[in-house]
């Protein structure tokens, strides 16, 4: 019987540990930090590992004789945190930091997709303020601002107007190199792979909602919900999205020298000329996870082992025909200023083919209190994407704490 280390403390990794920890294979999973939802699965313990002691992580692997370590987020992917479990022997599911980069540096990601033919949006790359000013005097409205490095979704400004585009370039040349890049039309969508080495092995499409309030207004956020499958994401713009991005960068991965194993995540665009990719990620989406964890049917960890041993994928996944839908409930004050420390009253039992993993919670003498900006996940199945929403609000209605938010319609666009 194997043993897992799951690295990250989000709900994406509450999720991961709770399927993986349903794996006949697997003995234990741990989680470090991981949260108060992973401490109370079932097979799942949380370690208490400092982020940055790189050299007491690979001790306690040997220690723990743990078979494969997961790493959920991106920081310590683009730290390089896969690099050095590999070097002492680990197997990791993860890329190294080479291939983080592809979310590590939005310059970096934009370049590779350009040595590599992906369809993208045309961009041009500042380090000066006046070279900037004078590029945007000369672009369509709306107009879209990026930093370059890890930003966790406060990197971007989708500018309607010019004065919004320039005060985003003054703020975000501050910090770095910036890209200035022509907006797309169309709707968005996730399309998450399995990478090892030049193989893709698809997930199962799944749609986000960036925004922080109903019919998608408000600021942007690391996402307040999610569902899969996502209907703008058929069969047919699946199999574009693997031939004319995924399979490509797999391979343009390989090409360039970088071995890549660990989940590749294509954030897209979808317009009336096709897939467009607005952003590579190195990681699994978080709260994409929650849906796509409620529906996976196949074993996650023999899928894993054999992807970060770079040994060959199963040509295909099993998934729950029902669409899975997450409700993320986030804090007062989420996105800019989460408030802590709030009491949460949660439901005492959960229908069947639902979950409420954890995200940003601790614990205290048995009461559960928010401790970050995305609180909880609700996530259930259902037949369809409308009797998901019944499902998953009825379990909202029967959580609360002061100043909780949420949005309304997770799914409408796949009711619209
Ligand atoms: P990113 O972190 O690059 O995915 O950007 C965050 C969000 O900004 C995306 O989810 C989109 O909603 C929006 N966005 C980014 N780039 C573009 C673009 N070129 N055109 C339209 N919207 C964009
Ligand atoms: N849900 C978007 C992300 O994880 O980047």
């Amino acid at each position: 019987m194997d043993r897992v280390l799951v690295l990250g403390q989000g709900g994406r990794e509450h999720a991961l540990a709770w399927k993986l920890a349903q794996s006949p294979q697997v003995e234990r999973v741990f989680c470090a930090p991981g949260n108060p939802g992973t401490a109370h699965e079932p097979k799942v313990q949380n370690l208490h590992l400092a982020s940055d002691d790189h050299t007491g992580l690979v001790e306690a692997v040997h220690r723990l004789a743990i078979s494969l370590v997961v790493i959920g987020p991106e920081a310590p992917l683009v730290a390089g945190v896969a690099d050095r479990l590999r070097r002492a022997g680990v197997a990791v599911f993860g890329p190294n930091a080479d291939g983080a980069r592809l979310e590590g540096s939005k310059l970096y990601a934009k370049a590779f997709m350009a040595r590599h033919g992906l369809p993208t949006a045309a961009y041009g790359r500042f380090t000066e303020l006046d070279a900037a000013r004078a590029f945007l005097r000369q672009q369509d409205l709306p107009i879209v601002v990026k930093a370059d490095g890890l930003a966790s979704g406060k990197g971007v400004v989708v500018a309607s107007s010019r004065s919004e585009a320039e005060q985003a370039v003054d703020k975000f040349l501050r910090q770095g190199p910036i890209l200035i890049e022509s907006f797309l039309e169309g709707e968005e969508a996730s399309y998450i792979a399995i990478v090892a080495d030049g193989q893709v092995l698809g997930l199962a499409g799944s749609q986000d909602h960036k925004r922080l309030l109903d019919r998608d207004q408000g600021p942007n956020t690391g996402g307040m919900g999610a569902y899969s499958p996502a209907p703008v994401l058929d069969p047919h713009m699946a199999e574009r999205v693997r031939r004319e991005i995924m399979v490509p960068a797999a391979r343009g991965l390989m090409a360039e020298g970088i071995s890549y194993r660990g989940f590749l995540y294509a954030g897209l665009m979808i317009g009336r000329d096709g897939p467009r990719i607005l952003e590579f990620n190195c990681r699994l989406g978080d709260p994409e996870t929650q849906p796509l964890m409620l529906r996976l049917r196949s074993d996650l960890y023999p899928l894993l082992l054999a992807a970060a041993r770079g040994e060959p994928l199963p040509p295909q996944i099993q998934w729950d025909p029902r669409t899975a839908l997450c409700v993320v409930l986030a804090a007062a004050g989420y996105p800019d200023a989460p408030r802590t420390g709030d009491a949460i009253h949660l439901p005492a039992a959960l229908p069947a083919d639902s979950k409420i993993f954890q995200a940003g919670t601790c614990e205290r003498d048995g009461t559960t209190y928010t401790q970050g900006g995305r609180v909880l996940g609700v996530t259930v199945l259902g037949a369809d994407v409308a009797a998901a929403q019944r499902r998953a609000y009825d379990i909202v209605q029967q959580i609360s704490w002061p100043g909780m938010q949420f949005r309304r319609d997770i799914g409408w666009r796949a009711r619209a």
